[in-house]
């Protein structure tokens, strides 16, 4: 998961953000509900947007981007689906509400606690993509 949190740090905003939302209030249509000119315009800007964050991220298409209402929506769903399915999820002593509480809550309904081994094994995939995705950083 790569967990982008520009708009609670950023202050002030970039100039682009401002001019993306003023465009969006002026230009703006529903995207993908209607064959109207504002609507199709959004559409566009979507799916531009999905296409650049899928090469920002790797993805492997753009129609694999979600767009979440917020960041506590987003954590919410993707933290109960790794419950689900069983997966790791580690967190640091940091984290913020959004992504404490889903885990408490999933572990309250019996989600199990790591495997020592796991741990291990997880920890370490955690250290070799830091350190391969620095250079990327740095550019
Ligand atoms: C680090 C961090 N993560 C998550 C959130 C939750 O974001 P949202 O308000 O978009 O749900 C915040 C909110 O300030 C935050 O600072």
């Amino acid at each position: 998961m790569i967990y982008l949190d520009h708009a609670a740090t950023a202050f002030p905003r970039s100039r682009a953000v401002v001019a993306a939302v003023e465009q969006a209030l002026v230009h703006g249509g529903s995207p993908g509900r209607s064959g109207h000119r504002l609507s199709r315009w959004s559409d566009e800007q979507v799916w531009r947007a999905r296409e650049r964050l899928a090469r920002l991220v790797g993805a492997a298409a753009p129609e694999n981007v979600t767009f979440a209402l917020n960041a506590t929506a987003a954590l919410n769903t993707i933290i109960n689906h790794f419950a689900k399915i069983g997966g790791v999820v580690l967190i640091s002593a940091f984290e913020h509400n959004s992504v404490t509480r889903p885990i408490h809550a999933a572990r309250a309904r019996g989600l199990q606690s790591p495997r020592r081994e796991d741990l291990a094994v997880a920890s370490r995939a955690v250290i070799e993509s830091v350190v391969g995705i620095t250079p990327a950083i740095a550019r």
